[in-house]
């Protein structure tokens, strides 16, 4: 319990994405930005940012909190196609695919997706892909392998669609999430979408309606702080906390991607 305590909002459904920006540099408090995690909101999850923004290091303590959120019985599968540093730790787990070995476990949660909406699968316990450098990755099967960079995204899209009901959720995260590798208006799909570090007028306007960008202002945005936009119209700033104690996140992750 008293680890759930660090990295988790005290409801169950609700998941935390950060602190309040504002309140966090106007007064020094901590005022939690958060999202419900359950089949009732879209928690589909977009994490973009140029390199060295703080993506991977977001994702890492998000991933902490799915993991405790979503209690024992769900499940979670990691791909990195990059093999950051970041997640160097998680290398030995049997759920954890590395570089030419992504795909595989897309093929996974997709088939579960299927499984689920046909009725074979009767189970709605919660399961995430988180994919890091989802960009880099599509572009160079896009560059070696194009039948199956489409079939990959085509597979992307229907778990962004569909996946909400059945409890199969995706968070992605990558630098620009040009529309190349979301085919069909799936970027349209994301209920969480953050931008960390420097406000760069293209990826924003990727993701957020002009207004929306305006309220923006004249923030600058450094490594680990951003913009929040849930359910395509809640927009929030937020400062991504320093990780505490690291070793304990990393003994979530690890369980999560091992047990069972
Ligand atoms: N919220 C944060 N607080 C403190 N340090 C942070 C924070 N976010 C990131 N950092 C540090 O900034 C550096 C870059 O972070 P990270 O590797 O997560 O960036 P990235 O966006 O994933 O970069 P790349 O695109 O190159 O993979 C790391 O050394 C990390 O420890
Ligand atoms: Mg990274």
């Amino acid at each position: 319990m008293q680890r759930k305590k660090c990295y988790t909002m005290t409801s169950s459904d609700e998941l935390l994405i950060g602190y309040d920006y504002d309140a966090w540099y106007g007064y020094g408090d901590r005022i939690p930005v958060v999202t419900d995690a359950s089949t009732r909101t879209n928690s589909q999850t977009l994490i973009a940012g140029m390199s060295g923004s703080g993506k991977s290091y977001l994702t890492n303590q998000y991933f902490a909190r799915i993991c405790l959120q979503g209690g024992d019985d769900s499940v979670c599968y990691f791909s990195d196609f990059k093999q950051d540093d970041t997640f160097a730790y998680l290398r030995d787990c049997p759920r954890y695919y590395p570089y030419d070995r992504t795909i595989e476990a897309l093929e996974i949660v997709y088939n579960i997706l299927h499984k689920r909406q046909s009725g074979e699968d009767k189970l709605r316990t919660p399961v995430t892909l988180i994919w890091d450098e989802y960009m880099a990755n599509i572009l160079a099967l896009l560059g070696t392998e194009k039948k199956k960079a489409e079939a990959v995204m085509h597979k992307v899209s229907e778990i962004l669609m569909l996946g909400r009901s059945l409890a199969v959720r995706l968070i992605i995260a990558c630098q620009r999430p040009d529309a190349t590798a979301f085919p069909t208006g799936s970027r349209l799909n994301f209920g969480v979408i953050i931008v960390i570090g420097a406000a760069i007028e293209s990826v924003y306007s990727m993701l957020m309606p002009k207004e929306l960008i305006e309220k923006v202002g004249n923030r600058q945005f450094g490594t680990g702080e951003g913009v929040v936009l849930l359910q395509g119209s809640g927009l929030r700033f937020i400062k991504v906390p320093v990780i505490r104690n690291e070793d304990k996140l990393k003994a979530i992750c690890i369980d999560a991607l091992t047990r069972g």
